[in-house]
């Protein structure tokens, strides 16, 4: 049978993936003054051994103060590029490109972890080592009522941001990543400058559309100017989010069609994070909720678009590609369940060599005991 397009080799820039799986990017809160720990190696290092193409490390903080919790990963300092490398070497050694999501929490910064429902910091917290800081966004509105009021960001300030995602591209390549992500969804500070109802400057990084969208592309092109041509550059985009859809699919494929004409190589489409974290009521929870985000983003716009958004199902999965939805398929939740699902989804697609995607250590082994079967059948 030919082989199932989840399984076929993608060209991505200068690179090859071995297939379309992409880990999708999972903050941990287990990062130390923002470095990655033992936990992320094996964390992330699971995922490679399990077969997935692509392996991305959590939203990883541009800036200290970009950092949502004191648990979230950064790559703000020199002296966390080794801790990285450590990371995408193995990665690397095991087949899969190790990609990296940069990202600034912006106004969503100085919070507790998700099992505290992201409880702004108070004096109180000071008290345990955790003292609240002031989060930035293009206006001085708050993300909840709780939060502490963010500082407006001058011109002269969103230069030195700017300038911080450059030094951080510049850390990532140097840490050995292959591939670079632009957190620009999910509420953070990108997301807050693009939004309507989180952006009420009457400067040129507000207003209109393209107001808006200013702070997002100038980013993108210092990013760009650092990062090399033939390693891949992915934006994640809130596809559709707001207040009865404030920021809609029309807004996103404007925004993509200029970030492609920067240098865009990928946009990886979800959705929801300014008005509340999961938006519900706009996009209802279902198997492959955002697939139409990616779809109408890759044929209005020509870009390679990665879907994700519970996907669980190699089938599933394989006809999203066949039907042209999407190039890439990622998943979060469901490698944290099962870290070997490319193998278990080859299997099922009728791949004959699935247990190729282990490395020989596990599958010469299960090859051994797949023959014995076979024998004693
Ligand atoms: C524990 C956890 C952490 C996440 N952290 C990030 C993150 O750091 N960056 C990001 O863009 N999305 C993050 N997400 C969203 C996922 O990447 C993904 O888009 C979402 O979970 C939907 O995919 P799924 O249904 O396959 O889990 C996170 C999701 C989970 C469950």
């Amino acid at each position: 049978m030919t082989q199932p397009l989840l399984f076929t080799p993608i060209q991505l820039a200068g690179l090859t993936a071995r297939n379309r799986i992409v880990v999708s990017p999972m903050c941990q809160y287990s990062s130390e003054e923002g470095g990655p720990t033992d936990w992320h190696l094996v964390h992330l290092g699971k995922f490679a051994l399990g077969g997935a193409a692509v392996v991305f490390c959590e939203e990883t903080a541009v800036e200290m103060r970009a950092r949502k919790t004191y648990g979230c990963a950064g790559i703000y300092s020199d002296a966390h590029v080794p801790m990285y490398r450590r990371i995408t070497e193995f990665i690397y050694k095991h087949n899969s490109i190790p990609a990296m999501q940069i990202g600034h929490s912006g106004r969503k910064a100085s919070c507790g972890p998700p099992w505290t429902n992201f409880k702004p910091l108070t004096d109180e917290d000071a008290k345990t080592g955790h003292a609240p800081w002031r989060g930035v966004s293009p206006s001085a509105i708050r993300a909840r009522d709780d939060a502490q009021v963010p500082h407006e960001l001058s011109v002269s300030d969103i230069k030195e941001v700017i300038a911080s995602w450059r030094e951080a591209t510049l850390r990532t390549l140097n840490a050995g990543f292959e591939m670079i992500e632009i957190h620009g969804a999910h509420g953070y500070l990108i997301h807050q400058f693009l939004s309507p109802l989180a952006n009420k400057r009457t400067d040129g990084y507000g207003g209109d559309l393209a107001g808006r969208m200013r702070f997002a592309l100038e980013l993108t092109e210092a990013v760009r100017a650092v990062w090399p041509k033939e390693k891949p550059l992915w934006f994640r985009v809130s596809a559709v989010d707001g207040d009865n859809g404030a920021w809609n699919i029309d807004d996103t494929v404007t925004l993509v069609r200029e970030l492609k004409a920067r240098g865009v190589d990928a946009v990886s489409c979800s959705s929801g994070g300014i008005n509340g974290p999961l938006n519900y009521a706009i996009v209802p929870r279902q198997p492959g909720f955002q697939v139409p985000y990616a779809e109408r983003v890759r044929r209005d716009t020509g870009i390679t678009t990665c879907a994700v958004g519970l996907i669980t199902e190699a089938e599933h999965a394989e006809d999203i590609l066949q039907r042209g939805k999407a190039d890439l398929i990622a998943m979060a939740r469901e490698f944290m369940y099962n870290p070997n699902w490319p193998v278990h989804a080859a299997k099922k697609l009728g791949v004959t060599d699935y247990l190729d995607l282990l490395p020989t250590e596990y599958a010469w082994w299960l090859k051994r005991r797949e023959k014995i079967r076979e024998i004693s059948k």
